[in-house]
């Protein structure tokens, strides 16, 4: 087999989002406007939620989900220790603080028993991080949360559109958090994101601080000003909260909806490039996945592995081309959020061990032969 260059991710796109995004162009309408609202409508169908409102990143997803509840400064946020950056930045955005909740060593997820030993009468939110995907103890959390007052935040950038016990994930909580940046499960044309809710009360402000804080929705502006009653000043705006740039566009919105109707096929092909992972990894000594995938009804993201000599077997891919990364680093191990750093055994003992190999949906069959192959021979080395 020659030695093929493995990149770790590409988008899976083709002649269907390129020809959402002539018509977008023809239609000469890029910015904030209809195909917003039509993809949020989709989503929510999809979802099966009462709203999503179309953002610009999950980042800002996660921001205005606790931004929109106004909690008092210096409140405390229960997130995990292995978590991406913009998990925990969302927490500091708001002035509120990080408490970093361990792993649990089995399932990398949020551990349930740490997260009830971590909580304080100051906690007033949890992100459950579904980590590549492996679903948080939703059944467990949800409930225990609202005895405690708590919201739920549930951070699904590395999945989308799975199923948790017969329930999306991303429709447990309070909040879902989706990312469309372009390494993720569907993408909106390199970035994007998505906020899901049932709650009728905070759609309005969350719309208002995804756009400068004004009470009135561009989008319905500029349909008064086309008809409706003359005396109506549709121009009139007021702002009413200090909000921010982060809707989305038309032209990102055309190519969102394309990905979603791709979204089970998708789905699909991670499984499958990852059962076969799984299947051909089990006789390895010294590689193992990362944690016990079950695929019914999954969305996994990137196939992760734990190895002991684990940076040994990053330059050994690199030196066969093959892409890898270590995506997750624990984020109290950062400057920014040593200050905030706590028990977290797992995490810190976990992470060196794991490194997350290529996959990606128009993944060859020789590319994962290769990746395969090259995995087996580095574990029949040690
Ligand atoms: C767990 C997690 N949360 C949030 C984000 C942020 O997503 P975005 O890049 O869409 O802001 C990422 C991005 O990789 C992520 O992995």
């Amino acid at each position: 087999m020659k030695n093929l260059k493995v990149r770790l991710s590409t988008p899976t796109v083709n002649y269907k989002e390129l020809n959402k995004i002539k018509a977008i162009f023809k239609n000469s309408w890029l910015g904030y406007g209809p195909n917003v609202e039509k993809f949020e409508n989709l989503w929510s169908k999809y979802f099966n939620v009462k709203h999503s409102v179309g953002l610009n990143s999950c980042t800002a997803a996660l921001h205005l989900s606790l931004a929109v509840n106004n909690f008092k400064k210096n409140k405390k946020v229960l997130v995990p220790a292995m978590t991406f950056s913009a998990s925990a930045a969302s927490i500091l955005y708001c002035g509120l603080k990080p408490i970093f909740v361990d792993i649990d060593p089995k399932t990398l997820v949020l551990s349930f028993d740490d997260l009830k030993k971590k909580y304080t009468k100051d906690c007033v939110a949890i992100i459950a991080v579904h980590f590549n995907g492996q679903p948080c103890e939703m059944e467990k959390i949800v409930p225990w949360a609202k005895k405690k007052k708590m919201i739920v935040i549930e951070d699904c950038a590395q999945t989308c559109g799975g199923d948790y016990k017969g329930k999306k994930l991303g429709t447990w909580g309070d909040f879902g958090c989706f990312s469309f940046q372009e390494i993720k499960i569907m993408t909106s044309g390199g970035d994007g994101g998505m906020i899901t809710t049932n709650n009728t009360k905070l759609i309005k402000d969350l719309k208002t601080l995804s756009y400068h804080g004004w009470d009135q929705d561009p989008l319905a502006r500029h349909k008064k000003s086309l008809k409706g009653n003359k005396k109506i000043k549709h121009w009139n705006y007021s702002i009413t909260k200090l909000g921010f740039k982060y809707n989305m566009t038309d032209l990102m919105a055309s190519i969102g909806m394309a990905q979603l109707k791709k979204l089970s096929f998708f789905n699909n092909r991670r499984s499958n490039i990852i059962k076969s992972y799984v299947k051909s990894l089990k006789d390895c000594k010294k590689i193992k996945a990362a944690f016990p995938y079950e695929f019914k009804k999954s969305s996994f993201w990137m196939f992760s592995i734990r190895c002991k000599k684990r940076d040994l077997l990053i330059d050994f891919l690199k030196s066969k081309k093959i892409a890898t990364t270590v995506y997750i680093k624990p984020l109290p191990l950062h400057p920014l959020y040593k200050k905030f750093k706590s028990k977290i055994p797992n995490s810190l003992k976990i992470w060196k061990e794991l490194v997350t190999v290529p996959t990606y949906p128009n993944m060859t069959k020789s590319q994962l032969r290769y990746v395969i192959k090259s995995l087996k021979e580095f574990d029949r080395s040690l």
